[in-house]
């Protein structure tokens, strides 16, 4: 128990007991938000001094006191107090240890419940912009991956199975789009992130003659709160970074399965970089995608902070409640997991090693040329349904024999259909398959370079 009062204390004689102090202390989560604590106290400062409320000596006093503090914390010579709960009061304590009387004048007009929400504001929207950098690059990455393989054919799923042959550039470019989808809507999260809720006070605004709109400005921020019990009290912001967040990681997850199957050796569609592999401590041959691994294992964490935030804002009444303190914790962890996760899959997939002939080989054993052969049916008028029936017998012939539908002789396929002549072999070629393709969005060539180009112009934009 701490001798000192609290900077709250003046209507309490007894101190806190020891475990309610570490129990409600943040300090050990929220000093990660010192710089937008102090950067908001600079931006407060001012706008007191320019509305008169507080002299420019004073204004003064306090800009130097917390570019001082900032130093200190820099350079990890402050002391941050459990006793003083959380970072705006270590922060504070601090300047009035170092400026005396005008540290103690920094909160006029403000109160703990408006400033976290802008510390929190600005964290947060500090975070959102890292991602959407990280998701530009990681589309880069993928775009020149993409363009790189172009003339590569693996084998396209459904149900995971062996479908139809797609371009490996096609394959790539569906990734791309998600995180092109990532970015817009960390976009849009950032624009409601922006707003400055400094002036809502406690909860009910305040009689001094604040400039809310001049603290926005100095902050870069978009747009002053609409209503102050909604300015403290709000954490949709956090929610919805969060949300991006778990839709990110998802994406992420995905392509770390694919990476994970097409490493297994059965499969052989990559070679791992040593970089982003480990070895097996017992089996000398093994190469473990564990990078992949705790990738797609990491996204149940950012689930769960998804989850814990919109379980700890469900039954709070207005405005301003200490369970909110709780809300750091979760985006921290969404945002020590997103970052590095966006990093290390970028400098991965560079460094992946697609291997054509691996992909090719799987085309030729799985079919996937079956449904060319039924549309060619059909577009020699047999009726898709029959087309469909007597590919399939043709099917089950060639795989008795081991044989690929390409591999069958004319007279062999013609027992199946008289309708089937020299030309079906065109079609049975995969390269063909895709090359069909062109409508837009389609695995063919030319809706592939347009994709390409797009994401060119968004990346260079
Ligand atoms: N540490 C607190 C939080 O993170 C700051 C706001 C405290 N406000 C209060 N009235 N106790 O939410």
């Amino acid at each position: 128990m701490s001798e000192e009062k609290k900077l709250w204390g003046g209507r309490f004689t007894e101190g806190t007991a020891p475990l309610v102090e570490q129990y409600t202390c943040s300090v050990g989560v929220d000093s990660r938000l010192y710089a937008q604590d102090i950067a908001g106290s600079k931006a407060h400062a001012a706008m007191l001094v320019k509305q008169g409320i507080l002299s420019p000596e004073e204004g003064q006093a306090i800009a130097s006191g917390l570019t001082q503090i900032a130093r200190e914390i820099e350079e990890g010579t402050f002391v941050w107090r459990e006793d003083l709960e959380d970072v705006h009061m270590n922060i504070e304590h601090r300047l009035t240890e170092l400026i005396g009387v005008p540290g103690q004048k920094l909160h006029t007009g403000r109160s703990r419940n408006d400033q976290v929400a802008l510390d929190f504001r600005l964290f947060v929207s500090a975070c959102l912009e890292e991602w959407a950098h990280l998701l530009k690059n990681l589309v880069r990455v993928l775009h020149t991956q993409a363009s790189t393989h172009r003339e590569v054919l693996l084998p396209g799923c459904t149900h995971f199975q062996p479908a139809q042959p797609v371009s490996l550039a096609q394959h790539l470019l569906a990734y791309a789009q998600m995180l092109r989808r990532d970015h817009a809507r960390v976009h849009d999260a950032l624009g409601r992130a922006r707003v400055s809720p400094l002036g809502a006070a406690a909860l009910a605004g305040t009689t001094y003659a604040l400039d809310p709109d001049q603290v926005r400005e100095s902050l870069g921020l978009e747009a002053v709160f609409a209503n102050s019990m909604d300015a403290v009290s709000d954490r949709d912001f956090v929610l919805e970074a969060v949300f991006c967040g778990s839709v990110i990681m998802m994406h992420l997850s995905r392509l770390c399965e694919e990476i994970i199957i097409w490493a297994n050796p059965q499969f052989g569609f990559v070679r791992l970089p040593d970089a982003y592999a480990t070895g097996s401590s017992i089996m000398p041959q093994k190469k473990n995608p564990d990078v992949a691994e705790l990738m797609r294992g990491k996204t149940g964490r950012v689930y769960g902070d998804l989850m814990a935030l919109l379980t700890l804002m469900k039954g709070l009444p207005l405005a301003y409640n200490r369970d909110m303190q709780e809300d750091k914790a979760p985006f921290l962890d969404t945002h020590d997991t997103v970052a590095p996760s966006l990093a290390i899959m970028a400098g991965m997939l560079a460094e992946l090693a697609f291997q054509p002939e691996r992909m090719d080989h799987a085309l030729r054993a799985g079919y996937l040329n079956a449904t060319e052969l039924a549309d060619y049916l059909a577009a020699k008028g047999v009726p898709f349904r029959q087309a469909h029936h007597i590919t399939g017998a043709v099917v089950a012939y060639a795989e008795e024999r081991g044989r690929g539908l390409e591999d069958l002789t004319l007279d062999e396929l013609r027992q199946f259909s008289g309708d089937i002549a020299e030309d079906v072999f065109t079609v049975l070629s995969y390269v063909h398959a895709v090359t069909r393709r062109t409508l837009p969005g389609g695995t063919g060539p030319g809706p592939v370079h347009k994709q390409l180009e797009d994401i060119d112009a968004w990346l260079q934009a």
